[in-house]
């Protein structure tokens, strides 16, 4: 990652190395597998971003590195490296909220003024921040307990879909009837930005019991149309939530009133319609960076870490690993398993 003269912030390399085929066979991530990958490839994954954007650790004024919130092993892994390349060369440390990586990336990609509202959803996260600055973010609310794309896993493995889920889902919603099935609207009936996707990942279930039951299986016509209910409810869930938390955040007096979303979930086509439309009815600018930036990826923490270095002095070999680290330390923290901050 590099800032040109002219300010702008480029991308010079951006190495990913998924993990997805190495816990297929399990059903789900498993966290031993995940850390030893980590500390299997960060190495390799270092070296081919350094040779892709042709340079050297003599050329670099410093090295970000995600120091939470996520599966331990695989943060401790990566934090354990940066402080490795650190004492090698010197260079000063800046451990990276993970969160604060998607939820700057907007400014990366486009012309994003502070403050501006986000929506972050993806397998892990799904909440709104009001971005005032690089570190400084207001959680206005969240999931209390699935995120969207955890749902939408969750929803196609029920109906014996493909992961990941929510591509699969979205295909095979196109040949469904989304009003065929009445599924619920978690949370509609109250007040506030909070959301919840579990108890419509259980209706689902129940729904595709009923209807095996009835014709000893699940009736391609009817796995399409409990395809479509589920994504009709998830946008309309999702885009009444949206409007509160864009009431709550044009409140103040903004020059460009800017909603972005990111996370994996921004891709499905409905859900990005349903907010565009809302955007456009407020009178909102909509911004979405491109998937690869919107997924998981080194470049974004890069892009936090020089968004911070002004405003905040480098990190000493104390910093830790965070299993959770909630972005916005004010907002109070929520009861009950899952809902600490990890997953919200
Ligand atoms: O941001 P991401 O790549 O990884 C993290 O979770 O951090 O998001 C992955 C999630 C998965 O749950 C996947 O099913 C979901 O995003 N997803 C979608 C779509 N594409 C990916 N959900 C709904 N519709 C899609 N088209
Ligand atoms: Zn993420």
């Amino acid at each position: 990652m590099r800032r040109d003269v002219g300010g702008q912030a480029r991308v010079l390399s951006s190495v990913v190395h998924g993990q997805t085929q190495l816990h297929a066979a399990f059903g789900g991530v498993v966290p031993e597998i995940a850390a030893r990958a980590h500390a299997e490839m960060l190495d390799h994954c270092v070296e081919q971003a350094l040779i892709q954007a042709n340079c050297t650790f003599l050329s670099i004024d410093a090295i970000a590195v995600t120091a939470g919130p996520g599966l331990i092993g695989g943060v401790v892994s990566g934090v354990m490296c940066a402080k490795g390349l650190v004492a090698a060369t010197g260079l000063p440390l800046y451990g990276i909220n993970h969160l604060a990586g998607h939820a700057l990336t907007p400014r990366l990609t486009d012309d994003v003024v502070y403050p501006y509202l986000m929506l972050l959803v993806s397998g892990g996260h799904c909440q709104f921040l009001m971005v005032d600055g690089p570190n400084n973010f207001t959680r206005l609310g969240g999931t209390i307990d699935d995120a969207p794309g955890e749902a939408f896993d969750k929803v196609a493995r029920l109906l014996g879909l493909p992961q990941p889920g929510g591509p699969a889902v979205e295909t095979a919603a196109l040949q469904g009837k989304a009003d065929r099935f009445a599924l619920p609207r978690p949370l509609l009936d109250r007040p506030g930005c909070d959301m919840s996707f579990s108890g419509l990942k259980t209706a689902v279930l129940r729904t595709r019991d009923a209807v095996a039951a009835e014709h000893g299986g699940l009736p391609e016509a009817a796995q399409a149309d409990l395809c479509a209910g589920f994504q009709a409810a998830v946008v309309d869930v999702l885009v009444e939530k949206t409007r509160r938390a864009l009431a709550i955040y044009l409140d103040a007096d903004l020059s460009e009133p800017t909603l972005c979303v990111a996370g994996g979930v921004a891709a499905n086509s409905q859900i990005r319609a349903g907010l565009e439309a809302l955007c456009a009815n407020m009178a909102v600018k909509f911004s979405a960076p491109p998937l690869a930036l919107c997924t998981d990826n080194a470049a974004m923490i890069a892009f936090a870490a020089m968004e911070q270095m002004g405003a905040r002095p480098a990190d000493g070999f104390e910093l830790s690993a965070r299993p959770r680290w909630p972005l916005d330390g004010t907002s109070p923290g929520m009861l009950g398993s899952g809902k600490k901050g990890a997953k919200a």
